[in-house]
């Protein structure tokens, strides 16, 4: 059985990230979806908030979990004894801060591969960061996030 990891801050979801998952979900047997758990950071939501839209977005795909992780994510991986790490991959530009990633991690768990998905086209210029500015700025940022995202998004940013 091969059990899959897709890592990130997910602050919040993105229709992006969405994408990666269903299209990684059907690789591997199980696809771990994990929130990490950053105390240096400041999020918009919490691990909960952000665990919950996930599920929510979602909606009870079978071979799919949510979990979070605090640390090294190669020990994380080595404890819930998962084979791979998915990331996506948007642009030239994410290219370096990736491999310097994925050498890492291999460096720290060889037992680890990384797959890179490439984003589809549609939503190469998608981060959560940008969703989460155009919100606070009075953008529109329906089809970017899932509607229960954008919903909590826009009460947080005080436009609800
Ligand atoms: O969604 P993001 O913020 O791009 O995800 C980045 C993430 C969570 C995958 C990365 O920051 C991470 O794995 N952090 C855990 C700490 C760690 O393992 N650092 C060493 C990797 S070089």
């Amino acid at each position: 059985m091969k059990r899959a990891v897709y890592p990130g801050s997910f602050d919040p979801i993105t229709n992006g990230h969405i994408d990666i998952i269903k299209r990684a979900s059907k690789l591997f047997d199980e696809l771990i979806v994990a929130v990490l758990v950053n105390p240096a950071k400041t999020p918009l939501f919490t691990v909960e908030e952000r665990m919950e839209l996930i599920k929510e977005s979602l909606n009870n795909m079978p071979n799919i979990k949510v979990d979070n992780f605090d640390g090294l994510l190669a020990h994380y991986v080595s404890k819930i004894k998962a084979d791979v790490i998915v990331r996506g991959l948007r642009a030239v530009s994410d290219f370096e801060t990736e491999f310097q990633m994925a050498l890492m991690n291999k460096r720290l768990n060889p037992d680890v591969e990384i797959v890179f998905l490439m984003t589809s086209y549609e939503y190469s210029y998608l981060s959560s960061g940008v969703v989460k500015e155009v919100a606070r700025l009075g953008g529109d940022v329906s089809g970017l996030v899932p509607k229960c995202v954008e919903v909590k998004l826009l009460e947080r940013v005080g436009r609800r």
